[in-house]
């Protein structure tokens, strides 16, 4: 939703000019997660009469994009760029509006008062900030957003104004102030009574701190595959040899706050993954984590882990857009997702995540599968794969309706979730609602160390690699890959099973090399794309394992060009949709060669009959389609349940065009951001 990123450099001397720069690099890595306003926090120039300690805080913020902020930057006269700051600690962030709309004053950070005596940048909701402010009006505090943040730098002021000693440190205020917020937070605190110090606590939204530093850091390389149960748990383990306390010794360091890793990665590998409920606080250099209302000597121990991730991967590289990286990248993508799990000698699947449950959950009642937008369309898509090698009923749920019905849930229930970033706010609440019921849960993530990959029992990394464009592609392909080979597992030992495990195991070992061929139309589509681009709407129909693929090619279409698009069963043509059909309206009809084949010629007749001219997606060379004068998209053949994969690409690639065609921001579309971090 939001990007927050902050830097602090302890004796390690940086221009302000070296400042700015890292903090909007910062946000630059982050602006997928919102792009409508940005914000800094910087130390001021130096003493002021309104100073404290002699401290000030300069805050600058800007609508728009960071590439706005990062103007204004160098506008502010006051502000001298060459000015060596030992140590300093500024704040950064890039929001998605919420509460109010995007404006300069409504962005982030947010102020205690006039004198910015306590800035913060959030991430999340709070949820009961109206009873917050109410309270804070009373007292006299006055309020200068729509936000629901703004009351948390107000109660930290508040707190700090009423606390009874002076003795109170930053950290502690903190704390205080966070056991009165109801919601979901990443918090950034920065203040002019603490200078140089940092404090940074989270609840339900992904936060991390990167170290850079001369000295040995307790950094062994922690593996964060989500291998197993044994090995996910190790991360949290309290007697690890390769956890901490704490970090730094006083001599110079380096540390970068982020949503994500994709804002640290540049700077370094060491990272710390926060867990709910951990206040960490930068005092002097030394960073120390804490939890709230701990009990004496029970100070959590959190590993600093290796990112296993290059910064080439988060580069568009030659590409115009990430999203368009993204779609070309998925040969590799695809194999990466089935790398060390499938031995095509062999034949056999192991998803180490999951092997220690695999007993517990071939006995389950159900499967169900559950996630957002094109999450959840990566279940409809395997859905009946899923249940015909498991032979258990699938059920396949938008996290947010699952939610509103109060889904009746059991513990012999296995319960799949599915995202991209790990974070989807209605899927993890989804998610802890399984929990409470007590069944299985199982995380089918892209993001290491996302909330869903911690609190999921056990769980399956699609390993797609870092996936930046607001539109998701080659996380769908990957997660579209990692529930096949879930049901290749689970059917292993099923003598009947073994002919069609063997054809989708054959499928998959030519996944990649099929992608690059269907990659190879490209400027086939770009030509379509011309021809369509100004339309207002546009159908996609198919039915049986294409289905999914109509809905999330229309997603995908209506998510980037802004045009109507609306993905149809072709079985339910005749039932509503028929009546859109005329000369004018563009259809795309998907039409493979399986079980579905014949009903789907019949929706093609009912279309034609009506004058629609649909474009078929359809497999290379069916006579019965191309010997008549349609326009087509042949793809090559693979087995039916994988066919999805490839039919996907070709809307993928169609709307890339399309929106560029019609001059939109493929990575920003209007409205959205990359990760939904609120209900
Ligand atoms: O990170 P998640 O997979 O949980 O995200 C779920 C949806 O918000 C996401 O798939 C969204 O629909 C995409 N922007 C679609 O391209």
């Amino acid at each position: 939703m939001c990007g927050i990123f902050a830097y602090l450099n302890y004796c390690v001397p940086r221009t302000r000019k070296e400042i700015f720069e890292t903090l909007v690099k910062g946000l630059q890595r982050l602006e997928y997660r919102g792009y409508d306003s940005a914000g800094i926090a910087v130390d001021g120039p130096g003493k002021t009469t309104t100073d404290i300690n002699g401290n000030t805080i300069c805050l600058i913020k800007k609508k728009g994009k960071v590439k706005a902020l990062d103007e204004e930057l160098y506008k502010k006269d006051s502000l001298d760029l060459d000015e060596e700051l030992g140590t300093h600690f500024g704040l950064a962030h890039t929001r998605w509006a919420t509460h109010g709309e995007p404006s300069a004053i409504n962005s982030h950070p947010h102020r205690s008062d006039k004198n910015n005596e306590f800035v913060v940048i959030h991430n999340g909701i709070i949820t009961n900030y109206k009873e917050l402010k109410e309270y804070l009006v009373i007292k006299g505090y006055e309020f200068e957003s729509e936000t629901d943040t703004e009351v948390i730098p107000k109660l930290v002021k508040y707190v700090y104004d009423n606390r009874e000693n002076d003795g109170v440190g930053f950290s502690t205020l903190v704390e205080r102030v966070i056991q009165q917020l109801e919601g979901a937070f990443a918090l950034v605190f920065k203040s002019r009574h603490f200078p140089g110090e940092a404090v940074a606590t989270r609840r339900g939204s992904p936060l991390l701190i990167g170290v850079r530093s001369e000295q040995e850091l307790l950094t062994e390389n922690i593996p964060i595959q989500y291998n197993s149960v044994q090995e996910k748990n190790s991360r949290n383990r309290s007697d690890s040899t390769n956890s901490i306390n704490s970090v730094g010794d006083g001599s110079a360091v380096e540390y970068y706050f982020a949503s994500d890793a994709s804002a640290i990665i540049e700077h370094t590998k060491k990272v710390l993954y926060m867990e709910d409920d951990d206040i960490a606080l930068v005092a002097d250099g030394k960073l120390s984590i804490h939890r709230i209302n701990r009990q004496a000597g029970e100070d959590p121990v959190r590993a600093i882990q290796t990112l296993q991730m290059e910064l080439q991967q988060i580069m568009k590289g030659n590409f115009q857009s990430f999203m368009q990286k993204e779609i070309f990248e998925q040969p590799d993508s695809v194999v990466n997702t089935m790398r060390g799990r499938i031995c095509f000698d062999s034949n056999t699947v192991v998803l180490g995540g999951l092997k220690d449950h695999l007993k517990e959950i071939k006995r389950c009642r159900r499967l169900m599968m559950i996630g957002c937008g094109t999450s959840f369309h990566a279940a409809v898509a395997t859905r009946q794969i899923l249940e015909e090698l498991t032979e258990v009923p699938v059920m396949v749920e938008l996290a947010s309706d699952f939610l509103d019905r109060s889904t009746p849930v059991f513990r012999d229930d296995v319960c799949f979730f599915i995202s991209q970033s790990g974070e989807t706010a209605d899927t993890l609440m989804a998610l802890r609602y399984c929990k409470d019921h007590s069944a299985l849960t199982v995380g089918i993530t892209n993001t290491v160390g996302s909330s869903i990959c911690r609190e999921t029992d056990c769980g399956v990394h699609i390993n797609a690699g870092p996936e930046i464009g607001v539109a998701s592609t080659k996380a769908y392909t990957s997660q579209f890959v990692a529930l096949v080979m879930f049901a290749l597992m689970m059917s292993e030992d099923r003598l009947s099973l073994q002919t069609r495990r063997l054809e989708i195991i054959n499928g998959l070992r030519m996944l990649s090399e099929l992608i690059n061929k269907v990659l190879g139309l490209d400027e086939k589509i770009k030509d379509i794309a011309n021809e369509m681009y100004q339309n207002r709407s546009l159908l996609v129909m198919g039915r049986g394992f294409n289905y999914a693929t109509c809905l999330e090619g229309a997603l995908k279409i209506k998510e980037i060009t802004y045009m109507h698009s609306e993905g149809i069963l072709a079985g339910e043509l005749k039932h509503g949709p028929l009546a859109l059909i005329d000369k004018d309206m563009p259809v795309i009809m998907i039409i493979m060669r399986d079980g579905c084949y014949t009903k789907c010629q019949n929706a093609l007749q009912q279309v034609t009959a009506r004058s629609g001219r649909p474009i078929i997606i359809c497999c290379q060379d069916d006579p019965e389609i191309t010997k008549n004068a349609y326009q087509t998209i042949e793809l090559p053949h693979i087995v039916d349940c994988l066919q999805g994969i490839l039919s996907v690409i070709p809307l993928q690639l169609l709307s890339f065009h399309l929106a560029v065609l019609r001059g939109y921001d493929v990575d920003f579309p209007r409205n959205l951001a990359k990760s939904v971090t609120v209900e």
